[in-house]
């Protein structure tokens, strides 16, 4: 008697056991649900994802745009190396990256096109987010655009405009050029003065031109500033797949 009581005992610990272990696993499985599936993208290679068709198809922007187009879609997933890449073309979609849900995607990547202009984030608009980032920032806002600072100024960003209302008055007032005002030399050239008037309180770095035009320092000054923003995170392959920077440096492209 004892003894099938026993063995009843055992029997009914071990079925107890397991249905504890089934429920666990169920309870597991249940858990981690299948990833989310990615958007649709081309065929990629394992490790080196689409790096090949890409480098073949430059501008990599116009490709990809061709290759979301062919497939009909306004959200895609195109791999390089080991990082996924979605590019987005629905005004729709690309709110809800930067607007409903910013505070995940929103980062500061680390790219070359920044790091270069801005030898190696010296400056607070290109440096990456992190503890020097933020102090930084905290120095601009509290310094550099104070209030105060804006007031201090205010005489200097006068002077400039002045320039700029008598500049464009002068140009209307050429005969050569039939009074036409090319409205991009202008407003370039006003951003500069005006930088340039506040930090160094100086219209001309060297001696300017004869009838009062920027002359080659000033061009010089300008010039490769709208150059730079124009290559600003411009994509580049380095910035996926680090060894290949030596590659990437003469081929950076807007
Ligand atoms: C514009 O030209 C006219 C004559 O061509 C001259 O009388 C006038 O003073 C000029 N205005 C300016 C602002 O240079
Ligand atoms: C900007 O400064 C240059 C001198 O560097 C001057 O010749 C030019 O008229 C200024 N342009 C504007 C739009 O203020």
């Amino acid at each position: 008697m004892a003894v099938t009581m026993e063995l009843s005992s055992i029997l009914w610990s071990l079925f107890s056991m397991l249905i504890a272990m089934l429920l666990s696993s169920l309870i597991r499985q249940k858990k981690s649900n299948p990833p989310s599936p990615l958007p649709p993208g081309p065929k990629s290679l394992p490790f080196v994802g689409c790096i090949f068709q890409m480098l073949r198809n430059r501008p990599t922007f116009e490709w990809m745009h061709k290759i979301m187009h062919e497939m009909n879609t306004e959200i895609a997933c195109f791999r390089l190396g080991g990082i996924h890449v979605i590019p987005v073309t629905s005004p729709e979609i690309a709110r809800e990256f930067l607007k409903k849900q910013d505070s995940i995607f929103s980062s500061r990547p680390v790219c070359m096109s920044a790091e270069l202009p801005s030898s190696k984030y010296l400056s607070a608009v290109l440096s990456p987010s992190g503890n020097q980032q933020k102090k930084m920032k905290k120095i601009v806002i509290s310094s550099v655009l104070s209030p105060a600072k804006h007031r201090w100024l205010h005489g200097k960003r006068i002077k400039e405009a002045d320039h700029l209302v008598n500049y464009i008055l002068n140009q209307c007032n050429n005969s050569l050029t039939g009074g036409e005002v090319n409205i991009r030399i202008a407003a370039r050239h006003y951003c500069g003065n005006v930088t340039r008037r506040m930090f160094f309180d100086k219209r001309f770095f060297g001696r300017g031109t004869e009838d009062g035009g920027p002359g080659t320092e000033e061009v010089e000054h300008v010039e490769p500033l709208f150059t730079i923003l124009d290559h600003l995170f411009a994509f580049s392959l380095s910035d996926y797949v680090p060894w290949m920077r030596s590659f990437d440096q003469c081929c950076c492209q807007a």
